[in-house]
């Protein structure tokens, strides 16, 4: 599997990035100011990275999704890996990571990472998304917020 930089967004990279986020206003929005990567298997589409420079000296991971057959064999903590590595590499001292606070897995996944819990945006995703999201039975309303010094 290889890691590269996208230089345009192509149909199949915005099937991933809408894996991790419904919203394709939103997710149209921020990845003009990301930088994006993909993870490559056999010539296909495996996975998707966005990071976003946000404040000085941090870069936040605002999208990282799977496609569904290449899920559960550890692409997603190899392409955490690399933003930490490219965040160290461009002088950035924070990496942090948003995600819902009923996405269990995902909080599983960023905390066996090194990340730890740093606030709670309340009502974030009723201020922020037009449709209700429903998440392992449950209205998704707050984000959990994440970091990791690098
Ligand atoms: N539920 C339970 N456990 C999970 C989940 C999950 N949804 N995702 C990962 N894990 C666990 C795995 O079991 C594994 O644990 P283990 O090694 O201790 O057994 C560990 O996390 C690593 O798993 P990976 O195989 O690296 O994860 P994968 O490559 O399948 O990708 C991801 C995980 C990105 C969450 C994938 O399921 C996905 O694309 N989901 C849909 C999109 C999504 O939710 N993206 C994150 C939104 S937040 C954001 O983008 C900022």
């Amino acid at each position: 599997m290889i890691i590269r930089e996208i230089r345009e967004l192509q149909a199949a990279h915005y099937d991933l990035l809408l894996l991790a986020d419904p919203d394709k206003l939103l997710v149209e929005n921020y990845v003009k100011r990301s930088v994006c990567f993909e993870a490559v298997f056999d010539d296909t589409e495996a996975g998707i990275l966005a990071l976003l420079p946000t404040r000085p000296e941090t870069l936040e991971i605002v999208n990282i999704a799977v496609a569904k057959p290449y899920q559960g064999q550890g692409i997603s903590e190899e392409l955490l890996q690399f933003a930490l590595s490219y965040a160290q590499n461009g002088q950035y001292k924070t990496v942090e990571i948003g995600t819902g606070s009923t996405s269990f897995g995902q909080l599983y996944l960023y905390q066996k990472c090194g990340f730890r819990m740093t606030s709670i945006d309340r009502d974030f995703f009723l201020r922020h998304y037009e449709e209700e999201i429903v998440e392992n039975k449950l209205i998704l309303k707050d984000m959990v917020r994440l970091s990791i010094d690098v």
